[in-house]
């Protein structure tokens, strides 16, 4: 989805500085500024350390700014409760342990909606069909803890969908999935911003995802957004992906090495097909 012209996330002059005990504070967001639009994909992507989390953790109230605002759906995030941003904001933690702690499956997906007031009902049918849908309906009955990592993290992801948030916030959702899984799970997120125009925010390492899945990236390193836009023109700044640290995904890499043939970065293989024939057509 292009996503509406109204804001659903509006982050201004944000500024989070961690204190420890010991030595100087860490400038962990710097300045940051960014507007998301109800039925946006947006991907974040950095380095190691760039700021990312830290900076989706105010999306839901986890963490308070140290300077600058956050408002979500036209409210000040800093009046607003955890509880009352989740109704709002389903986020997806990087590490599925820290998520995890009741003892099934079911349970685990039943308590956000629960906790949110779904009627006994709706929240059975609710969580019986994410299970159905993230393939997970073998494993309702069995403890969350003996699932592998991968499972434990499509779990998380079930979770969370099933409080039906407005904005879904996933840090790395795809990691440890093998490609077939990672797959499925992005186009069970897109589906749900097509169909429900749900705005998705997407932190990940992985290129491929962003170029497949995210039309608009935004770019951190050291605490700072470095870029926001297209992802297509993304992969046509050097500065920016050498600052960052970033590579563009292999078929990206070649139509860019091919740009004889190639007038734009192609983002997908199924991309490369068909301008491939086109060029054949015309030649
Ligand atoms: N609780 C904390 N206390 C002190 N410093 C922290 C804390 N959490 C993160 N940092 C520091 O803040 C900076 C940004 O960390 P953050 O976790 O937001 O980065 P990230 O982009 O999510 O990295 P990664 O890709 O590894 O998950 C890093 O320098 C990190 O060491
Ligand atoms: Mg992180």
């Amino acid at each position: 989805m292009e996503g509406t012209s109204e804001s659903i996330i509006e982050v201004r002059n944000l500024w989070h500085l961690y204190f420890s005990s010991s030595g100087a504070p860490v400038e962990a967001v710097r300045d940051a500024n960014l507007r998301v639009r109800r039925g946006e994909v947006v991907g974040i992507i950095g380095q190691n350390g760039a700021g990312k989390t830290t900076f989706v953790k105010h999306f839901n109230g986890l963490l308070r700014p140290t300077r600058g605002s956050v408002l979500i759906d036209h409210n000040e995030a800093k009046e607003m409760t955890v509880a009352q941003l989740s109704r709002n904001v389903g986020y997806v933690f990087q590490n599925p342990d820290n998520m995890i702690f009741l003892d099934s499956v079911r349970e685990e997906m039943r308590f956000g909606p629960r906790n949110l007031g779904m009627p006994p009902d709706e929240t059975e049918k609710q969580v019986e069909r994410v299970l159905v849908e993230f393939g997970l309906e073998g494993y309702g009955d069995e403890s969350p803890y003996i699932l592998s990592q991968a499972l434990k993290r499509r779990l998380t992801v079930a979770s969370v969908l099933s409080m039906k948030p407005k904005i879904l916030v996933l840090d790395e959702p795809t990691i440890g999935q093998d490609r077939l899984m990672a797959n499925k799970l992005m186009r069970y997120i897109i589906d749900l911003n097509l169909k429900e125009g749900l705005t998705v925010v997407l932190i990940t390492h992985d290129m491929r995802i962003v170029a497949e899945f995210c039309p608009r990236a935004v770019v951190m390193a050291n605490g700072e957004i470095v870029y926001d836009g297209e992802t297509r023109e993304l992969f046509t700044k050097d500065d920016v992906l050498g600052r960052a640290f970033l590579e563009p995904p292999q078929v990206t890499e070649l139509s860019l090495r091919l740009s004889q043939h190639f007038t734009r970065p192609v983002l997908s293989v199924e991309e490369l097909v068909s301008e491939a024939r086109e060029i054949r057509k015309s030649s």
